[in-house]
């Protein structure tokens, strides 16, 4: 029998495995532990927003509209798909039909019973783990997906109703062998899903929302892992909310009661029930963040760190309604908390926190514990009002003081109670356990007093064993504001230059030239790579077009502007170095793009099947649509039936008649499949699918593999393998000998040449949020409000200072979205700074607007 491997089980929550960054960063977190000679077990849940789609689709299933919805699910996992580079299609075709089966049978019952709708919800996590699956195999590793249902069984539980059984069902967890042969056979990493299992019966239950953190503590206990982690998008658990208090400080580690108590009382990093398990096995459990794996996160095992009382957290939890019942009749009376209690029973409402006194009993009531009627707690006031004198009191908020030995440290608490002198308390409570100190207030109160208190109980200072960093220094510290990025880059070396040739009442766009040629030779020095031609679009500044035809490139035009623009900045150039790949276009256009470009693309069947004339005798170059897009945004995918560019290969017999039929030649094809790609592998995609086609085209001689190629925007990104590129592309030369290869990259020769200088026109400070204001917003750089694009700022007069408050940077358009960052972590700044906004050399200038 093969000797049972030492698992690791890492969960991923809906953020970490919706972007291809983050399935990076999960290979090679996986990557990682199998060297270390560990095997992993990965359990994750569905696509963020995918479960709340679903839900929505039960709701709208019944009376038949829920295509919209099934279309949306769909599209979202394709996309994912496509930028992971694994085939969706084949991968999710039987999920995609089930759910279609599933809505279709729901809207001709009028009804989705609880034991459907659990089977439906788990196709969440079922399609994407098996992405998340192809796309590690695709890296490398050596890769089992497994159902999770038939890993984890649920138990009969007694007096729970239908609802209980099929959605939030709890399962066995004790170490289990057989499973861990079962596993141990496949010799590879496990991919699971969390959040499903099973009944005996086999039907399919769910463990509640929140559950895969649930699916990742039982799976570990049945094969009695060395530890678990809990990859979020958060970098632990924190002193407080850091939205709230910015100088929250990271726990580096808890017990088990500890970090269940801090989950219990607001914090949403973990999901409470997943700890049980673990502390009778004494399994570790690791929280870490995805978006900053470099990160240690916060530790929960039996050791806290230090035995001494601490209060460790300050939590919140707002939302709650308190219901004060109010009698003579209970003092020396029995039965009168059993009869006020059953009312809450009956009316299916869950009791939080509890004060009693000899007149008065208070009770708290959480909004997100409890469904509730139309009519709020109308039907539960009547029931108590036979037995009481009722006050409902809402909005109210709850801040707990967690920490061990609380009781202990109660006298110390003294002055930093008196910042309750001036509010009114309404509660106040002290948990059994000993971890919970709780005060009741008004909901308008609470952030405030939250604040406070954190600032008089939680020490600042040095990190020692259990308080680590403020989130602050973590982002600081870690890649969230890219100082690798910064590393070198040459406007940090030209600071001084910059800064004095920022206008003091415009911005401008500065380029370094150096930069773009440095680009334009790591692309001509390709040795696969025929012709690079440079597309206009991306920016058409007169002295970057003259210094990338130095540099030996040719140039590709999408409209008649960008080649006059061509012709005026290089006076003299040879029409074959001008490439016109119009779209949509007149036939006007056409003809001028035969008469100035020595090259003419053509991307839709229906100009020669209606300008037949405009073709006669010409040689061309096809677009093909390669079925599949990539790419940052959606909007930038440009392949697909989604996208309108491109002939699908499927009509390459009417592209060959037709272009017999007005005697023109087809001479090349093209495909371009999105813009900001960073995969190394995508070109030599697109070369073996239309080296495939060019078999059929006997006039061929050129493959135009497009533009695309992406540069590191965000502080996870890699930049592209220049060297990988090359030697996928060989292995494409070497099967199409008497094929020329052709690229023609716009972004990758000018965003990082490219800067914005603004200047700091006001600051100010509104609630939680600092704001800079510049004097250009979006009107300049409009891809943070088009694609939610990602520009590393700086505060170029206060550079190198440290970056101590945490603002959005906007501009002073009229619109909410004229933000270029939010949440930048920067140096005071102060009116007149100047600000750089960096990467902006592609698709900045070129499409900025005269709006406002
Ligand atoms: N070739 C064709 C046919 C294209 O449509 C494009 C870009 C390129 C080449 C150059 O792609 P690049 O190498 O720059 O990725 N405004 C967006 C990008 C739109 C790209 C449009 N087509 C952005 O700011 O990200």
């Amino acid at each position: 029998m093969a000797p049972i491997p030492r698992w690791v089980v890492l969960k991923f929550g809906g953020t970490s495995v919706s972007t291809p960054d983050n399935w990076e960063t999960i290979y090679r977190e996986v990557a990682a532990r199998v060297e270390r000679g560990w095997r992993p077990l990965v359990v994750h849940s569905a696509l963020s927003g995918i479960s709340d789609q679903l839900e929505r689709l039960l709701v709208a299933a019944p009376a038949g509209e829920a295509d919209a919805l099934v279309e949306a699910i769909e599209q979202r996992h394709l996309e994912l798909a496509g930028e992971l580079a694994v085939d969706g299609e084949g991968l999710l075709r039987d999920s995609f039909a089930e759910l279609r089966r599933i809505t279709a049978g729901i809207a001709l019952v009028g009804e989705a019973s609880y034991r459907l709708q659990a089977r439906t919800l788990a196709l969440g996590e079922l399609m994407a783990t098996r992405l998340g699956a192809a796309f590690l195999a695709r890296r490398g590793l050596a890769v089992a997906w497994r159902d999770a249902r038939e890993l984890l069984q649920s138990e009969p539980r007694r007096h729970v109703g239908e609802r209980a059984r099929y959605l939030s069902a709890t399962c066995g967890f004790a170490a289990d062998v057989e499973l861990q042969q079962s596993l141990a056979a496949h010799d590879a990493v496990i991919v699971t899903q969390g959040f499903i299992a099973r009944e005996p019966g086999g039907a399919t239950v769910l463990l509640g929302r929140g559950g895969s953190d649930i699916s990742a503590s039982y799976l570990a206990v049945r094969l009695e892992a060395a530890h678990v982690e809990i990859w979020t998008d958060v970098p632990g658990m924190f002193s407080a909310d850091p939205r709230l208090v910015p100088g929250a400080r990271l726990l580096r580690r808890l017990d088990y009661f500890e970090a269940q108590e801090i989950a219990t009382s607001g914090a949403k990093v973990l999901h409470p029930a997943c700890l049980p398990p673990l502390r009778r096995s004494g399994i570790p459990l690791q929280v870490r963040c995805t978006a900053a794996p470099g990160i240690d996160g916060t530790r929960i095992s039996n050791d806290p760190g230090d035995s001494a009382p601490h209060v460790k957290v300050i939590s919140i939890r707002s939302g709650l309604t308190l219901i004060s019942m109010e009698t003579m009749g209970m003092w020396h009376q029995a039965g009168f908390l059993a009869d006020s209690f059953d009312c809450f029973k009956r009316h299916g409402l869950s009791v939080d926190l509890v004060s009693t006194s000899e007149t008065n009993v208070t009770v708290s009531l959480d909004a997100a514990a409890n469904e509730l009627d139309t009519d709020g707690y109308a039907g539960l006031v009547e029931s108590l009002g036979e037995l009481c004198r009722v006050q409902v009191i809402e909005s109210c908020a709850a801040i707990s003081l967690v920490g061990r030995h609380i009781r202990g440290m109660l006298h110390e608490l003294g002055p930093a109670l008196q910042v309750f002198e001036e509010h009114r308390i309404h509660l106040v409570s002290q948990a059994a356990n000993d971890l919970n100190f709780t005060f009741v207030v008004d909901d308008a109160q609470g952030p405030r007093l939250v604040q406070r208190l954190h600032e008089l109980l939680i020490p600042a200072g040095p990190a020692d064993p259990v308080f680590g960093a403020t989130r602050n220094e973590l982002m600081a510290g870690a890649p969230s504001v890219a100082p690798a990025m910064r590393d070198g880059v040459w406007w940090a070396k030209k600071r001084q230059r910059l800064l004095e040739l920022a206008p003091p009442d415009r911005a401008v766009f500065v380029y370094d030239l150096a930069t773009v040629t440095a680009r334009a030779e790591a692309l001509t020095s390709l040795t696969a790579v025929d012709r690079v031609f440079y597309a206009v679009k991306a920016n058409a500044h007169a002295a970057v077009l003259r210094a990338l035809l130095d540099a030996g490139l040719s140039f590709e035009c999408v409209s008649p502007g960008e080649i006059a623009r061509v012709l005026e900045a290089c006076p003299g150039i040879e029409r074959d170095l001008i490439l016109f790949t119009p779209n949509f276009a007149a036939p006007a256009e056409y003809a001028l793009g035969f008469d100035k470009a020595g090259q003419v693309t053509l991307d839709n069947l229906y100009p020669l099947e209606h300008w037949p004339d405009l073709f006669r005798g010409r040689e061309l170059l096809v677009r093909i649509d390669p079925g599949h897009g990539q790419g940052h945004h959606r909007h930038v995918r440009t392949a697909g039936s989604h996208s309108k560019f491109g002939v699908p290969a499927a009509e390459l017999d009417d592209l060959l008649s037709l272009a017999d039929a007005c005697g023109a030649r087809i001479v090349g094809l093209h495909a371009h499949v999105g813009s900001g790609i960073l995969q190394a592998d995508n070109w030599q995609r697109t070369a073996t699918l239309l080296g495939g086609l060019s078999a059929r085209l006997p006039h061929v001689r050129v493959l135009n593999l497009g533009g695309g190629f992406g540069v590191p925007e965000k502080p996870a990104q890699q930049p592209l393998d220049l060297a990988a590129l090359d030697a996928s592309l060989q292995t494409v030369k070497a099967a199409y000998p008497a094929l020329e290869l052709w690229l023609e990259p716009g972004r990758f020769l000018v965003s990082e040449a490219g800067v914005l200088l603004a200047r700091v026109t006001q600051t100010k400070g509104k609630g939680r949020v600092g704001y800079v204001g510049l004097n250009t917003g979006m009107n300049s750089l409009i891809r943070p409000a088009l694609y939610g694009a990602w520009h590393d700022i700086v505060n170029l007069s206060r550079y190198g200072e440290p970056a101590t408050e945490l603002v959005n940077v906007v501009g002073p358009i009229c619109e909410s979205g004229d933000q270029l960052g939010s949440e930048r972590l920067l140096p005071p700044s102060a009116e007149g700074d100047v600000f750089l906004i960096a990467n902006a050399g592609a698709y900045g200038r070129v499409m900025g607007s005269s709006y406002n």
